[in-house]
């Protein structure tokens, strides 16, 4: 702008707008303010919401909240934080496809780690995951391992649980009508000591509606081959696969076993005998000694380490299997944050699976979804897909 020097007041035929870049430029600085004020005063909001909706219900219900006192108080029924989120106007998109299953966020819950969902129900909005894996499940009840089969180990656990669930049939009347009632997708992990074994279960969930996908897991030994897992060698994984290909059209998951040479052969031999998507990893084989008593720790000698401590083994198998199949790749292992969630993204995976974690924190699963929002409205993201596989070598 000119200004007139001699009367020190402007003629306005020397009044000159702004260039209209300057008008971009301040709408571009108020959003982010606003954006850094929203970002600040988050956490109020949400608690406000909540509490909010913790008074409704009681109102509605005038009767005590479980989890009313203690931690849990105030996330009950709380209600999911990413929906409080949806109100205010950021909303990036955190839907994803595994295949054919569509999810509203790329976190799960890991197989042997969440129960059958309703364990968690009074400390999680279970339809807020993107969604549930329940226990792995056998033909016939199993009664696992004998104790102890939990051991603590620097950044991790040992677990020989020996793979205990209620078998399909009871699954089926006593677990399934509760998981029906949520909108989060349920898949059914799968587990069989022979080809057969796992060919009947397929068969057996075919039918079920409600069950959006099988898992199967195939680090399970093979009795008939002495007892190595199924997922330790290219042809019996790849047997396994086909024969559970044949007897469902339902999407199949195959989570691969990390105890072994080179993980991309496995993936592939999965792939062709039919696998719509790759879950990996599970648990590493581990074992802990108690040097007073000279005894193994657990019960069973060995056991599977999970927790942090797999976590870049994890990343690694699962970048590298990214670059072998073109199905979808969900990762596992070692994820406690949205920060952890995120490399997994990065590297390639479409979705990830949150296991010990949930020992640790109940409401992980909840956290990461919250963790990963947060991170997409901070750089301006708009869709969690923008990030999947932008890791730059
Ligand atoms: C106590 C426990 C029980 C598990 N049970 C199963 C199971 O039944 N089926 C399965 O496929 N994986 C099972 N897993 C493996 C987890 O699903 C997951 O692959 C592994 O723990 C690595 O993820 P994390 O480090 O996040 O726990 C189990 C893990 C733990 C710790």
């Amino acid at each position: 702008m000119l200004l007139n020097n001699a009367t020190n007041s402007r003629h306005p035929s020397e009044i000159t707008l702004p260039h209209p870049r300057v008008f971009t430029l301040f709408k571009f600085i108020i959003k982010q303010c606003l954006d850094l004020l929203q970002y600040l005063f988050y956490d109020e909001f949400v608690k406000s919401r909540i509490h909010h909706t913790n008074t409704q219900h009681q109102q509605q219900t005038s009767g005590q909240i479980p989890g009313e006192t203690g931690w849990a108080a105030g996330v009950v029924f709380g209600g999911c934080r990413s929906r409080q989120l949806d109100m205010m106007e950021a909303k990036p998109d955190l839907r994803v496809n595994i295949g054919r299953i569509e999810l509203q966020n790329p976190v799960i819950t890991a197989s042997g780690t969440f129960g059958y969902g309703r364990e968690y129900e009074q400390l999680v909005d279970l339809n807020c995951l993107g969604a549930i894996i329940v226990k792995g499940l056998s033909l016939a009840p199993a009664a696992g391992n004998p104790p102890p089969r939990i051991v603590e180990t620097p950044c991790g656990m040992l677990n020989a649980i020996g793979l205990e669930n209620v078998g399909i049939e009871a699954f089926v009347k006593e677990k399934l009508p509760f998981l029906r009632g949520l909108s989060t997708p349920t898949l059914v992990n799968i587990y069989g000591k022979s080809t057969t074994d796992y060919a009947e279960l397929a068969e057996r969930i075919d039918d079920i509606e409600d069950i959006s996908g099988i898992e199967v897991n195939i680090s399970c030994p093979n009795i008939k081959e002495g007892g190595i897992a199924f997922g330790t060698n290219p042809e019996s994984a790849s047997r396994v696969v086909a024969a559970v290909r044949a007897r469902t059209k339902k999407p199949l998951m195959v989570k691969l076993s990390p105890n072994v040479t080179d993980i991309t052969d496995i993936a592939k031999s999965v792939a062709e005998a039919g696998a719509d998507s790759i879950s990996l990893i599970n648990t590493l084989t581990g074992m802990a000694i108690d040097i007073e008593t000279r005894r193994p720790k657990l019960a069973n000698i060995t056991g599977g380490l999970s927790g942090p401590a797999i976590k870049p083994i994890a990343l690694r198998m699962v970048w590298q299997v990214v670059q072998t199949v073109k199905i979808p790749v969900i990762g596992i292992g070692g994820i406690l944050s949205a920060q952890d969630a995120l490399e997994f993204l990065i590297a390639g995976a479409v979705a990830v699976q949150v296991g010990t974690a949930n020992f640790i924190n109940p409401r992980a699963t909840i956290d990461i979804i919250e963790g990963l929002k947060g991170f997409l409205i901070e750089r301006g993201v708009s869709n969690v897909t923008d990030i999947i596989g932008t890791l730059k070598v």
